[in-house]
């Protein structure tokens, strides 16, 4: 069997074997008790982006491989081993998009965006596809919020990107937050930086695991986050990227800390921090929600970090596929991740289903029919009201009411349809009067202002 295909159970119903198929590995599907979740963080994340002066913008879940290519790199993890790309039945060459900030520069060039007032803000929510081993955080659809900014070079908006990410995780009421940040430099001192790091590697490579000895030839500075055991003793000593910075980078870069010190916002130096994708210079950053437990029946401390956003500055990206000489910055953050973490920290959302406040009981076709109708007009008002037209009992309809602990009932039953009135009961007394039919939007309305 493709490890891909997930167990389909097989289900005996009456006798015959029935498979039941399962979201593709990887995948989930969102129920609604999870999707109030979402709701809150799409609305905090968007209300947080808009005051910042930044506009949505949708791009295809598909776009050309090659734009991917190029912008992320061929050797990272992301093309290399996460696209999902695939030759369509016309012989293009597309994939699923695996991150937002190459389709943005993407659209930033094909629809002339350079001739806007710069710079240009944009945050775009949406579903990502990365063809990941499945583990805890790790999906192969999942969504992000991102923001991106063309067009400004200024190192404030490096400094103030974290900043809106960081407000927003507040709002959101996350607490033990832990900003971390890096320079990976520019091209040009990130060369000489790589031929030291290179160098320093060759003289450890056995003491390294057979992933960064791989990337020791393909990507080195991958090396550098490598989270296995066996290679934290030799990333520990290697020469780091902030002790090899050009002069502008490092400018820039003390800027930015500057601006974060200015801002009061809590950072670390983590001098490992490269992040995978070509496209990024100077400033990197993550931010994670950092928590201590103690394994059950053992003394210890574990601290668990799990990566709620990423981004940095992407300077030579919309050069890199073809567009004019631009800087960028941006980041993004996965929303399961945040779930999970809401879930976690027993941060619990409303629902944005709203309640009741009448229900309207029917009784034979000729009520259905008036129910249907009243309901209409109910709505027209915006009167939240609920119904159970499949049902015929009275007694049932009323348990449901009772259940949604609504203030008022309204019966239709034959005999009220028949003569043109209806029953309102109110709930929590019991006492019930008669009215017009055609009065009784007007009298509940004015009854639930009291
Ligand atoms: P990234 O670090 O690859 O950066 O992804 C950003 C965030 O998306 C991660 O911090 C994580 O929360 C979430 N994420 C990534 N992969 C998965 C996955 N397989 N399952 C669940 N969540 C995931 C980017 O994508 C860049 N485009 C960010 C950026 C925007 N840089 C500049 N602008």
């Amino acid at each position: 069997m493709d490890e891909d295909q997930d167990l389909m159970p097989i289900v005996k119903t009456a006798g015959r074997p029935k498979k039941i198929y399962q979201t593709p590995t990887g995948t989930h599907d969102i129920l609604p008790e999870d999707w109030v979740y979402y709701q809150k963080i799409f609305k905090v994340a968007e209300d947080v982006a808009g005051f910042y002066g930044f506009s949505r913008i949708e791009t295809p879940m598909i776009e050309n491989s090659e734009l991917f290519e190029k912008g992320l790199g061929m050797s990272s993890d992301v093309v290399e081993k996460q696209m999902y790309a695939f030759k369509t039945k016309g012989g293009d060459y597309l994939a699923l998009r695996p991150e937002g900030t190459s389709p943005a520069a993407r659209s930033y060039i094909q629809q002339g965006m350079f001739n806007w007032s710069q710079p240009v803000k944009l945050w775009y929510c949406g579903p990502f596809f990365r063809y990941e081993s499945p583990q805890a955080g790790r999906y192969r659809q999942f969504w992000q919020f991102g923001l991106e900014v063309f067009g400004e070079i200024n190192p404030v908006v490096d400094a103030q990107m974290i900043q809106i990410f960081y407000n927003i995780l507040k709002e959101l009421k996350f607490k033990n937050l832990v900003v971390e940040v890096n320079s990976i430099g520019c091209p040009s001192c990130r060369a000489y930086y790589k031929k030291l790091l290179v160098n320093y590697l060759k003289t450890r490579e056995t003491s390294l695991c057979g992933d960064c000895r791989r990337r020791l030839r393909e990507n080195p500075l991958r090396v550098l986050d490598c989270k296995e055991e066996k290679c934290q003793p030799v990333k520990s000593q290697a020469p780091q990227m902030i002790d090899h910075l050009c002069e502008e980078c490092n400018g820039h870069f003390k800027e930015v800390l500057e601006f974060l010190d200015e801002l009061e916002l809590p950072y670390r130096l983590n001098p490992y921090l490269v992040r995978g994708l070509d496209y990024y210079t100077k400033t990197v950053f993550e931010v994670f929600s950092e928590s201590t437990k103690k394994e059950e029946g053992s003394e210890e401390v574990v601290i668990t970090k799990s990566a709620l956003l990423g981004g940095g500055r992407y300077d030579n990206l919309v050069k890199m596929i073809g567009g004019h000489d631009t800087p960028g910055c941006g980041a993004a953050m996965g929303i399961e991740r945040i779930v999970e973490l809401m879930k976690q920290s027993q941060i619990k959302p409303k629902s944005s289903v709203r309640q009741p406040e009448v229900f309207i009981a029917q009784l034979g076709s000729l009520g259905k029919r008036k129910g249907l109708k009243l309901f209409e007009e109910f709505a027209k008002l915006n009167i939240p009201v609920a119904e159970s037209f499949g049902r015929d009992s009275l007694k049932s309809q009323l348990r449901i009411a009772d259940k949604l602990e609504v203030r008022y009932t309204l019966i239709l039953g034959q005999q009220e349809a028949l003569a043109g009135t209806i029953i309102i009961r109110e709930m929590k007394s019991g006492k019930q009067e008669t009215v017009k039919l055609e009065k009784v939007v007007k009298d509940v309305a004015s009854k639930l202002r009291k």
